[in-house]
């Protein structure tokens, strides 16, 4: 098998490198068709920011249940601990989860995020809308981030943020 290489992604790569550096909140949208290379460009920028705390889940094509259980799984791979941050129960404690998560510093990577543009999860979107507006807002005081598609789809997006990389 030929050897595997990032290609023609340095330009991106830097952008998204010195964001997750900063310490200060971001929110970052990767759009971009399928298969482009959204996934593998987010993984290739955490793996150069080793010294940032790390929470990247990959939501599934399921309910709450499902996501809630690949949530948790992810909290323990990246040794997330379990006192400071419990396992969320309720796609509620799952926002606050993120929110808390992005004040203590890490940078969240929520990917396929689309998953959560259907109609079960709108309360969800509308609790991690609110979050991501309190995080905005005091900006300064927030080390860390939040990497993903806001919520809603594409069209009615409010201009959270100026880091759209349209890969
Ligand atoms: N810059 C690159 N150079 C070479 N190969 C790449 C590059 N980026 C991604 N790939 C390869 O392309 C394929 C798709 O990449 P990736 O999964 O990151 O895309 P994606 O946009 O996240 O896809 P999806 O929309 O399905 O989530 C993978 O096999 C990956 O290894
Ligand atoms: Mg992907």
């Amino acid at each position: 098998m030929a050897e595997w290489r990032f290609y023609g992604r340095r330009l991106e790569l830097q952008q998204l490198v010195d964001i997750f550096a900063r310490n200060r909140w971001f929110f970052v949208k990767i759009t971009g068709r399928r298969r482009i290379g959204k996934t593998t460009l987010v993984r290739n920028a955490l793996t150069t920011c080793s010294s940032r705390r790390i929470y990247y889940v990959p939501i599934p094509d399921s309910g709450d249940a499902g996501v809630l259980s690949s949530v948790s799984d992810a909290l323990d791979t990246f040794q997330v601990p379990e006192d400071r941050f419990p396992r969320p129960r309720t796609l509620a404690d799952l926002a606050k989860l993120i929110e808390a998560l992005a004040r203590d510093g890490y940078v969240v990577v929520l990917d396929e995020f689309q998953y959560f543009n259907r109609k079960a999860f709108s309360q969800f979107c509308s609790l991690l809308q609110a979050a991501i507006d309190r995080l905005a807002a005091d900006a300064e005081h927030v080390p860390g981030g939040l990497v993903g598609h806001p919520p809603g789809p594409v069209s009615r997006q409010r201009p959270f943020s100026p880091h759209t990389f349209a890969a």
